[in-house]
């Protein structure tokens, strides 16, 4: 099947929207908004896609209105967003930027008036440089921190926000940034990592404190996962296997749901995790209303002995790929779900804050037919239909993302969204896909 039909068989209350984040698209040089380490990241040397930066990116901040007016007439019913910590706190702390208070909250107005449902995220990556030079995630402050600005934006902005997530994707922020140094700030540093993946979702626990203090009562966190697999069934391959999931997916799981950390991945880390971490595993692992899944692919691991401290790399598999080169797998999300509340006996509701696909989109005269698009989102939404045909609590899908936007590393070069952004005049084009959501969605 090639058509989003499927969306109609989905029961009533079932939520579609869309996701963006504060980096990705509001252009860091509009409204007074403070660096974050993405900015200083992009300026060193091959860091990113041609030094690119996400200093004007969509300019989001100029053009919420017609986003937003994107988003409703699309036809979907939530909008997920986050919030830029330096755009409101420029320097991480302190002083606060009003005309950064004031864009979101003219920006939550903006999707109640429409009926959006607005879910917030608190950190999707934009770190305040200031924190980030006094050692971002691997110091035991930046949490601290961290609770305060939540505080501030709980203050303005909680009683709009349908729900509340504290960090996206707490591995890339971690691991994927401090031992793999793909992203900000692109250390290469096993002790480093360790800390970061530590003092993040202690970060998570004390934000969580603060949004229990304002009394929300819908609030979570994302975590990206991937399907790990071996790429031969042998021994090595088996353990390289487990200490991926581990680091990946567990590490964040049974710190969360049991309050504890996996112990392959304590011996790894040995002397380098910080000093009682113990102690901070109650408020890591305090009851969360729902939890986010961000899926895209899967991973094939090997063993390798090549490779500093954990042994192993990540292998290309068969299947066929995105503009991302990763391999298309929509089993892989029902599998993760599935293990996920196996292993950890979750019965909270469950939330798709992230799935979708860069493709080299083709433009021919006005239209964009990115059928391979549209192709990627029925295969995967058909698996949520088979996971709520078995009562598993999904609440919502949204499909990553509206626009095309700043992709991290890899800059304005891989495109994502359901609507093209052309980044020299801002003009917005909805793509088929975007058509496709809309033709089912307002049905
Ligand atoms: C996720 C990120 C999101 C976007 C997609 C493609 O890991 O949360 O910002 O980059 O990948």
């Amino acid at each position: 099947m090639d058509n989003l039909s499927i969306i109609n068989s989905f029961p009533k209350d079932f939520i579609f929207g869309t996701a963006t984040s504060s980096y990705q698209i509001e252009g860091s040089n509009y409204g007074n908004c403070g660096r974050s380490h993405w900015d200083s990241f992009a300026k060193k040397p091959n860091k990113t896609y041609r030094s690119q930066d996400g200093g004007v990116a969509c300019a989001h901040y100029l053009k919420w209105n017609e986003d937003l007016d994107l988003v409703k007439n699309c036809g979907f019913s939530a909008y997920r967003f986050s919030f830029s910590w330096p755009r409101v706190l420029p320097e991480g702390k302190g002083l606060i930027n009003n005309e950064g208070l004031s864009f979101y909250d003219k920006l939550l107005d903006g999707m109640l008036e429409r009926e959006l449902k607005p879910f917030g995220t608190l950190y999707h990556w934009d770190l305040p440089i200031n924190l980030a030079e006094k050692g971002g995630w691997v110091n035991r402050d930046t949490p601290k921190y961290f609770a305060d600005y939540t505080d501030l934006v709980m203050k303005n902005f909680g009683d709009r926000l349908y729900s509340i997530a504290t960090i996206n994707e707490p591995w890339c922020a971690s691991w994927l940034s401090y031992y793999c140094g793909e992203h900000a700030p692109g250390l290469k540093d096993l002790s480093a990592a360790a800390k970061s993946m530590h003092f993040i979702l202690l970060a998570h626990g004390k934000a969580l404190e603060v949004i229990r203090s304002h009394n929300h009562k819908n609030a979570g966190i994302v975590l990206n996962k991937a399907y790990v697999t071996t790429k031969d069934d042998n021994e090595q391959n088996n353990i390289a296997a487990e200490l991926y999931n581990s680091i990946h997916n567990d590490w964040f799981d049974s710190a969360i749901f049991n309050g504890e950390y996996p112990k392959n991945v304590l011996d790894l880390f040995k002397e380098h995790i910080p000093e009682n971490y113990q102690k901070d595993l109650e408020a890591i692992s305090q009851s969360i209303d729902w939890i986010g899944i961000n899926y895209y692919t899967r991973a094939i691991v090997e063993h390798d002995k090549k490779i500093k401290d954990i042994n192993l790399v990540l292998t290309k598999g068969p299947l066929k790929k995105t503009d991302m080169g990763w391999e298309i797998f929509p089993d892989g999300l029902s599998k993760i779900i599935q293990s996920m509340i196996k292993k950890y006996s979750l019965n909270i509701p469950i939330h798709i804050t992230e799935n979708g696909m860069a493709n080299k989109d083709e433009i021919a005269k006005e239209t964009i037919n990115d059928h391979e698009r549209i192709g990627f989102y029925y295969s995967h939404i058909n698996e949520v239909k088979k996971l709520l045909d078995k009562k598993i609590p999904i609440k919502s899908y949204f499909a990553w993302s509206l626009l095309d936007n700043f992709e991290w590393a890899f800059g304005y070069s891989k495109r994502f969204g359901l609507v093209h952004v052309d980044f020299e005049t801002q003009i917005r084009t909805p793509k088929k896909s975007w058509y496709e959501f809309q033709s089912y969605l307002l049905k």
